[in-house]
């Protein structure tokens, strides 16, 4: 029976409430292996310290420069922010594209055409010459003993540069800056992506204490008690913690929900045996689970006349926005015919269904595993305060959260299951971390004017 054989092929990937509770409790516990001392540098969910400890005020203000480096598209902006009762927000960005030749050559070609783009949109923007704060939003794992500096641990998704990791990033901008010998640029902070999100969200919504990006890569931040955070000095107050849940199951500890798919795309990465969680989840990689299966059926005669064509043998040829389109409610098949046609992918009208499946049940168990994570999150700071009841706000950002049709509603509904004593909000970020890095670029500037 081909159904009952694709089904069984299916089955290890969805997964029931009870499961997700255990990934929920399972994510909890490595948490507090990242928080501790003693466990920190065995642990693989880092649980990084970010040194920003307080969410927007709304006094912030400032011209500020940002850059994005690290998601589906790289950016310079300029942030003019304005406090007081017309509080305001004013941004220009230009986005510049970072070749694959360059996100794997050497460090230093990377960070040189860095400053190219920061030289370029300064000129654009006609201010050639200044010499304005800088925030840094750089979204991979850095270990920070400050805010304006941090060591990158290993690189994520797309981008192996050789000769960064181990180093300082901020320095190695500084010397791209001082090699150029055209300006000067005061780097104030490094801020990871999750935490620019929640900070800019945070703008909006002071309830917003948790940040969770679901793009390209998976990650998620939120505000940790200090005393929780042992590996900084200090027990009153909060500081935001940067998870790098990514990396949660590269210890193991996610064996028993790794399916054979998961291993061959892991095999087949930049990083085979790192970020487990973020290949199961986020954008880069879902395409690629879902191609494997399909080649799976098709060599068990279940799919595509059992013939597999150069085509889907192809690595990357599924990217997010085709599992977005692919289950849209308003498709009807013979558009999800005309897709795969596009792709070079010959279907009949009973493949097209099959696909559309196996999509849904990818993209589903993505959305679960992420609420899981989340659920874990919002129920630590819950019992970090002595709460039977919290509301929260999660800010998020991410072209899969974004784009997908289902892959929000199914991540809140779990996240309502496996938290019941948790009402959480999501607030979808509009303008992306730059905006963020600014907000926290300014806020250490008047603390040094202070002389804090
Ligand atoms: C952007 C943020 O909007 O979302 C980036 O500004 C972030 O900082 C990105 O990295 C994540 O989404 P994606 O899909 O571009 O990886
Ligand atoms: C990767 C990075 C992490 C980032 C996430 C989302 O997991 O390691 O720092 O936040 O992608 O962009």
């Amino acid at each position: 029976q081909p159904l009952e054989a694709r089904q069984q092929i299916l089955r290890p990937l969805r997964l029931s409430q009870q499961q997700l509770l255990e990934v929920k409790r399972r994510m909890q516990r490595e948490m507090e292996g990242g928080l501790a001392q003693e466990t920190h540098a065995k642990a693989t969910v880092k649980m990084l310290p970010t040194y920003v400890c307080a969410t927007p005020d709304g006094t912030e203000k400032g011209d500020f420069l940002a850059l994005d480096l690290g998601g589906t598209n790289f950016r310079v902006l300029l942030v003019r922010i304005r406090n007081g009762m017309r509080r305001s927000v004013e941004m220009h960005n230009k986005i510049y594209t970072i070749s694959e030749d360059i996100m794997q050559g050497t460090g230093e070609e990377l960070f040189d055409h860095i400053v190219n783009c920061i030289s370029d949109f300064l000129e654009y923007m006609g201010m050639k010459g200044a010499s304005l704060p800088l925030g840094f939003t750089f979204s991979f794992p850095c270990q920070q003993n400050r805010l304006d500096e941090g060591i990158l641990l290993q690189w994520t998704k797309g981008f192996s540069a050789s000769g960064c990791e181990g180093e300082n990033v901020v320095g190695l901008l500084k010397e791209a800056i001082l090699r150029r010998k055209e300006f000067e640029l005061d780097v104030v902070a490094l801020v990871n992506d999750t935490v620019g999100t929640m900070m800019s969200c945070g703008y909006e919504d002071p309830l917003c204490e948790v940040g969770l990006i679901v793009g390209t890569g998976t990650n998620a931040c939120y505000m940790e008690e200090l005393r929780n955070v042992e590996l900084v000095a200090g027990n009153q107050g909060r500081m935001c913690v940067n998870m790098e849940w990514g990396a949660f199951g590269d210890n193991g500890c996610l064996e028993d929900f790794w399916t054979e798919f998961d291993a061959t795309v892991d095999e087949n990465s930049l990083n085979p045996g790192k970020q487990r969680f973020e290949k199961m989840i986020s954008g880069m990689y879902l395409g690629e689970i879902v191609r494997n299966i399909l080649i799976d059926f098709t060599k068990q005669g279940l799919l595509f006349r059992g013939r597999i064509s150069e085509r889907l043998k192809t690595k990357g040829i599924f990217k997010t926005k085709f599992l977005s389109h692919i289950e849209s409610d308003c498709l009807a098949l013979l558009q999800v015919r005309h897709i795969l046609q596009d792709l070079g992918l010959k279907s009949t009208c009973d493949d097209s269904i099959i696909v559309k499946e196996v999509c849904t049940v990818i993209a589903r168990r993505a959305a679960q595993l992420c609420g899981a994570g989340v659920a874990a999150v919002v129920d630590k700071i819950r019992e970090n305060r002595d709460l039977d009841f919290l509301k929260v706000t999660v800010g998020v950002d991410g072209t899969l959260y974004k784009l997908h049709p289902h892959f929000s509603k199914v991540m809140q509904e779990t996240v309502k299951q496996l938290s019941p004593k948790c009402e959480v909000s999501f607030l979808q970020s509009e303008d992306g971390s730059g905006k963020g890095a600014a907000l926290i670029t300014a806020v250490a500037c008047r603390l040094r004017e202070a002389g804090q």
